[in-house]
């Protein structure tokens, strides 16, 4: 079985307002999706259903196949979800090491030990921050808080990652790096579903897209295809009746 995740019918209200109507999405293992959409068209609330931060009003979610439709955030992170966020959440007062360590002890794995160091290394190594381990979170600057932010998301050991606008707020060197840094998660055989507003990072990491608009998804498959399929680009210029 190679689908890894599986919405059917996704619903998320808040009150009268439907953030995410009836999102059916299948994602391969190894795959790496991009999410796209305009502002406020239900990405985000989109990767809280997949990661159970909030619960689905309506419809279902399977991963692995198995059915974790209302399951709280620890269960959904144990079956493999783990997500970076839209706005940057680390610890500041802690160092760089105990940041990672944080996820890797007391996350899925529960890890203690030789196990729990050899994570932490790992994890910073693939973001490069290893060799500042010891600094204060809080000293760090935007681009590498975004990496201290992956390698936490890295250290619960995920076989699915949310990367929500993960590229986004970086200059072009910054950015060529991150495309750089995902595109070597994705060689790992990490299954990825990025939110992502920059085009050319689409281009580059994402064989397949899927658009939301107004909460619905008005398109799914190869990317030179969804964008440039006149849906797509109408609910980019906003225009209503396309
Ligand atoms: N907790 C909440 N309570 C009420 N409304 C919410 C809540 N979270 C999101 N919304 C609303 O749901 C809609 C979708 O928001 P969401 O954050 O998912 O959009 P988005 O596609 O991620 O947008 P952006 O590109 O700006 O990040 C918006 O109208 C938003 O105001
Ligand atoms: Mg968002």
């Amino acid at each position: 079985m190679s689908e890894l995740l599986t919405t059917d019918a996704l619903t998320k209200r808040f009150g009268g307002l439907t953030a995410v109507d009836g999102v059916s999405l299948t994602v391969r293992k190894g795959e790496v999706l991009g999410l796209l959409g305009p502002n406020g068209s239900g990405k985000t609330t989109l990767m809280n259903l997949i990661s159970g931060a909030l619960k689905p009003s309506e419809g279902r979610l399977l991963i692995a196949g198995s059915d974790l439709t209302g399951a709280r955030p620890d269960r959904i992170a144990k079956a493999g979800v783990a997500r970076t966020f839209q706005l940057v959440r680390i610890l500041p007062s802690l160092t760089l090491r105990e940041n990672v360590m944080v996820p890797a002890a007391f996350g899925p794995d529960r890890l203690w030990g030789a196990p729990l160091e050899a994570r932490v290394t790992e994890c910073l190594e693939t973001v490069g921050l290893a060799a500042r381990a010891g600094q204060a979170a809080s000293e760090l600057a935007y681009i590498d808080q975004k990496r201290l932010e992956l390698a936490r998301a890295l250290a619960a050991g995920p076989r699915l990652l949310l990367l929500d606008e993960w590229l986004a707020g970086l200059n072009p060197t910054e950015l060529h790096e991150g495309i750089g840094l995902i595109r070597r998660l994705e060689e790992t055989g990490l299954t990825i579903i990025m939110v992502e507003h920059i085009m050319d990072a689409v281009r580059a990491l994402c064989p397949r897209c899927a658009v939301m608009n107004s909460g619905k998804l008005i398109a799914d498959g190869p990317t030179d295809a969804v964008l440039s399929d006149p849906h797509v680009v109408a609910a980019y210029l906003g225009e209503e009746d396309a």
